[in-house]
């Protein structure tokens, strides 16, 4: 990140430090990532890690892929403020409050139905944003850090979010699931503003 910003929240406070998000192209977006098999203290860093970079930067959810990790995690706040405030020494100050943090480890989507429009943006594409149609409803089944299988249905922005990042962990970032003409347009686009950008 460019610019200097402050974020505080009183149960979040320092905890987790800030990964390197890899951006598109990255190879390491394009991977097939590997299941989790083992439910121990580096998973559990991994994904307070996780949350805390996507808090910072901020974003609704980050897969472990986009921080340079192939395993099928990814974390999740659809919840959250972000309230832009002004501090006593007149900088900027981000508070986060509400918030709820989730963790799906090696998630599989099954039956969906409906179908919806949602405009998407990625960590890993900073700056696009686009309509991308997914299904309205889902039952995502998952495990938890302590390896225990959980079910849920879930629809509209959590259902869209859920695909978004299970995308990531079978190597598609979003703008694969526009029209050709779109992805390249969307492509070009962003490649241009990264070099600009530096
Ligand atoms: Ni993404």
């Amino acid at each position: 990140m460019k610019n200097q910003t402050i974020i505080t929240e009183d149960s979040f406070g320092s905890k987790g430090s800030l990964l390197q998000i890899y951006t598109y192209p990255s190879p390491i977006l394009k991977k097939v990532a590997q299941e989790v098999s083992e439910f121990d203290d580096d998973l559990k860093k991994l994904c307070e890690d996780m949350l805390y970079t996507m808090y910072m930067a901020p974003g609704i959810g980050l897969a472990a892929p986009q921080v340079g990790v192939s395993k099928r995690v990814f974390v999740m706040d659809i919840d959250f403020n972000c309230e832009e405030v002004t501090n006593s020494i007149g900088q900027t100050e981000y508070r986060l409050n509400n918030l709820n943090p989730r963790v799906f480890i090696n998630p599989v989507i099954k039956n969906k139905k409906g179908e919806l429009l949602y405009e998407e943006g990625c960590l890993s594409v900073p700056g696009i944003f686009e309509s991308v149609k997914r299904a309205k409803e889902i039952t995502v089944e998952y495990h938890d850090l302590n390896g225990e299988k959980l079910s849920f249905d879930a629809d509209d922005t959590l259902s869209v979010c859920i695909q978004h990042e299970n995308d990531h962990l079978d190597g598609i970032v979003f703008l694969e699931r526009l029209s050709l003409l779109k992805k390249n347009l969307l492509t070009k686009k962003f490649l241009k503003q990264k070099k600009k950008n530096g």
